[in-house]
């Protein structure tokens, strides 16, 4: 089929590219940036803004299938650049879609479309969005994810059927976000363990959040799928503890546990004021700390998979330890990443 991953070049963007390259798909890849190494795969790169939606719609002619990756992610304090980027963007190419004629979409979305601050343990797709709480914390990126992913799911139906699917903590090799903060984090000593250290999190290896994003863009193709109009939680199917997760990167990167530990409600009084500084004084990047990622530190969130493993036949193909190695290999080979530096950037 021709496909359009949006985001191609991103950390998953191009491993689902790397995946529909493999089995003989014809993909195009829209982005802001360069990315020769994705045409050096037979990939054609187009460069565009997901905001901009005549971009959006060149990019989706004579498509079968959209893969929509493109984000901007993160914990930044101004709520426009989401609402360009994630909001008005997925609007773009829900409306791409319609006008070209594309009959299946695949939103990539985040589990905390519904986070709420409180533990999550288990939970599955009924829970429902908690808007009031994202306004109240500020938190901007779930919240322009959770009002993209409705749009999303509220598009299916006629002649485009559309998914959404919620990965959560991608990881592995090329990751440019989770891994190289962390270790830049803990080299710089300003890595605290937030909360009582007991908190489960889901993981997912990220050749499994790919191969997932395949499988849906397939389901979705055969009638009457269950999968149209449909969310779905993505994870590695065994929560670890957050903490003794972190402490085994951090050990590959050959560096110490976390040693200092801050409560969660110290940490979340902290993130307010980071928050007020950051808003007052306009200042560019992300706060240290939030509210938001004070809850997310503390709190269990992990989810039940089995609707994705029943409509879609989702299965974590690499195994918590496989993937682990290979995360392993490609610190060693790159110098953590690359991104061993104190601010992370
Ligand atoms: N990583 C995780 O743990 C995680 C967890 C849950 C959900 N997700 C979701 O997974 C998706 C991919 O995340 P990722 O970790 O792969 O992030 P990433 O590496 O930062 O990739 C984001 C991609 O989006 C593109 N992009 C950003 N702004 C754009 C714009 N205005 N127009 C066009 N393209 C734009 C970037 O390319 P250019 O800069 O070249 O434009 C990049 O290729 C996102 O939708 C994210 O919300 C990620």
């Amino acid at each position: 089929m021709q496909a359009l991953v949006t985001g191609g070049g991103g950390f998953l963007g191009r491993y689902i590219v790397e995946q529909l390259v493999s089995r003989g798909d014809r993909v195009r890849s829209l982005g802001r940036g360069r990315y020769p190494e994705l045409e050096a795969i037979g990939v054609e790169v187009v460069r565009g803004d997901v905001a901009d939606a005549r971009a959006v719609a060149t990019a989706c002619d004579g498509v079968e299938c959209v893969f929509h990756v493109a984000a901007l992610p993160g914990i930044g304090m101004d709520w426009r650049p989401y609402e360009r980027v994630n909001l008005r963007g997925t609007q773009n190419v829900l409306h791409a879609c319609r006008t070209c004629g594309v009959p299946r979409l695949v939103y990539t979305s985040s589990p905390s479309v519904v986070f709420n601050g409180r533990d999550q343990a288990g939970v599955d797709e009924r829970t429902p969005y908690d808007f009031d709480w994202m306004e109240r914390n500020g938190a901007h990126y779930s919240r322009s994810k959770a009002l993209a992913e409705q749009a999303v799911l509220a598009a299916s139906g006629g002649d485009l059927k559309t998914c959404a699917l919620r990965p959560h903590l991608i990881w592995g090799p090329r990751d440019n976000h989770l891994i190289p903060r962390l270790i830049a984090r803990a080299r710089s000593g300003r890595l605290r363990r937030v909360g009582d250290g007991a908190n489960l999190v889901d993981v997912l290896y990220v050749e499994n959040a790919a191969s997932a994003h395949l499988q849906a863009a397939d389901a979705l193709a055969s009638p009457h799928s269950p999968v149209a109009g449909g969310a779905y939680f993505l994870s590695q199917g065994e929560p670890v503890n957050c903490w003794v997760w972190i402490n085994q990167v951090l050990a590959l990167a050959g560096l110490p546990p976390v040693q200092r530990q801050i409560s969660r409600g110290a940490a979340r009084a902290i993130g307010a004021v980071c928050e007020t500084v950051y808003r007052g004084l306009r200042l560019k990047g992300e706060p240290p700390m939030t509210r938001f990622l004070a809850e997310q530190l503390a709190r269990s969130h992990w989810f039940d998979i089995s609707a994705a493993k029943r409509d879609f036949g989702y299965a974590p193909l690499v195994s918590m330890a496989e993937g682990t190695e290979r995360l392993a290999a490609w610190l060693r080979a790159t110098g953590d990443g690359g991104r061993g530096r104190a601010d992370g950037k």
